[in-house]
């Protein structure tokens, strides 16, 4: 596969990951993409570059376009080594060439790769005279990481965005039309959820400060680059980024012996009856980045767990330390499970949400063994009582 031309002058010159399934900590069934982007006018530009493995694969595209001496600058608009790692093998080829960064950026490059390289720092309204186009930088502290900055082109009306807007898919196609919004979309989604959710607050004020630019394209350094979608997917971070949730609850659960399940089960009933929305998700059978996907636009999270050691099962906790980090906003919560002889599950996950900042509005329930059928009614009553506040 060759690189692709946004408008003229102006080069895709990444790598496609098709094989890559966990992105830290993140599933990506779909794989991954590493956008870098080749600007030759009077001066030549490379804005980020692509994950170490992948340098040949983007120095060949770029050699297609024009020898590697060439660029003048390397703008690095994040130092996180998905987009840095290439740096140390073209700066060898290179050599000529700046690297553009921010304050932090300079000093994470100089962390990870301990080179004496030459900088150029950058800060929000600096920019790069190319010729025919002026770069301008925004720094985007936080979206993805304290050193980030976009990098916009009014000229070509293109917004090279790093990490913001970004989907983990790979694919041979590199434009949101080409793909379709309904497959993007949900890639959008998972992103946003799994990479930036707790990053809320930077990512509205980035929001902001892009407010009022005139955008053809959005140039993630992740997925496909947008230029039919531009508005449904700045519309679709607004309402990630401020927790606009629906009438849903989710039903995050493991089971051990089946008991813990079933009375997951009847709290669906009982919301179901009462016409809320909910997902029920058993963590091992679905995993942490389908159901963080689904935490974003719910307004109630109900966690149920068996109890293990005195505690709570080891897949539940795995999910409720990374829900924490996630920081989710504006949620109501309930939380139930089961014993065998000694209890534990419950009041573990109940001081887990805690910690995260969720509103815990019902006392838990902890059935022994298997849950009877009053119990189970108890459960339904759950349900329909986290319903009523799902509502108000
Ligand atoms: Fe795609 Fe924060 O790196």
């Amino acid at each position: 596969m060759g690189t692709v031309e946004l408008k003229k002058g102006i080069y895709w010159v990444g790598a496609i990951d098709w094989n890559i399934r966990i992105f830290h900590g993140y599933d990506t069934p779909e794989g991954t993409t590493y956008n870098a982007y080749l600007i030759v006018d009077d001066k030549v530009a490379l804005i980020d570059t692509v994950k170490a493995p992948f340098s040949e694969e983007m120095l060949e595209r770029v050699k297609e376009i024009i020898p590697l001496d060439k660029i003048d600058y390397l703008i690095s608009n994040h130092v996180e080594m998905d987009h840095s790692g290439s740096l140390p093998r073209i700066k060898e080829l290179a050599k000529n060439a700046t690297i553009i960064a921010t304050k932090r950026g300079e000093a994470g490059l100089k962390r990870y790769y301990k080179k004496d390289w030459p900088f150029q720092i950058v800060k929000t309204g600096d920019t790069l005279d190319l010729g025919k186009r002026k770069l301008v930088f925004v720094e985007v502290p936080m979206v993805h990481w304290p050193d980030s900055m976009v990098t916009y082109s009014p000229t070509d009306k293109i917004l090279f965005s790093n990490d913001a807007f970004g989907q983990h898919i790979a694919t041979s196609k590199r434009f949101d039309d080409e793909v379709g919004w309904d497959i993007i979309y949900p890639e959008a989604l998972t992103y946003f959820a799994n990479i930036v959710m707790h990053l809320s607050g930077p990512v509205l004020k980035a929001l902001d400060a892009a407010k009022g630019l005139e955008l053809d394209m959005i140039a993630p350094c992740h997925g496909v680059i947008w230029r039919k979608n531009i508005e449904n997917i700045v519309k679709a971070y607004y309402s990630w980024a401020t927790f606009e949730a629906k009438e849903k609850a989710l039903i995050i659960y493991d089971t051990m012996w089946g008991s813990t399940e079933k009375m997951g089960k009847a709290i669906l009933e009982g919301l179901v009856e009462e016409g809320i929305e909910v997902k029920m998700m058993n963590i091992t059978q679905t995993g942490r980045t389908v159901i963080m996907k689904e935490v974003i636009d719910a307004k109630a999270l109900i966690v149920g767990s068996p109890t293990l050691n005195n505690g709570m099962y080891p897949t539940v906790a795995d999910l409720l330390c990374y829900l924490k980090g996630l920081r989710p906003q504006g949620k109501i919560a309930a939380v139930f499970g089961s014993y065998g002889w000694g209890g534990g599950a419950t009041k573990a996950i109940t001081e887990e949400l805690k910690a995260t900042g969720i509103e815990i509005t019902e006392p838990e329930i902890t059935y022994q063994f298997l849950p009877d059928k009053e119990e189970l009614e108890k459960c339904k009553e759950l349900g329909k009582k986290i319903a009523s506040q799902i509502k108000k």
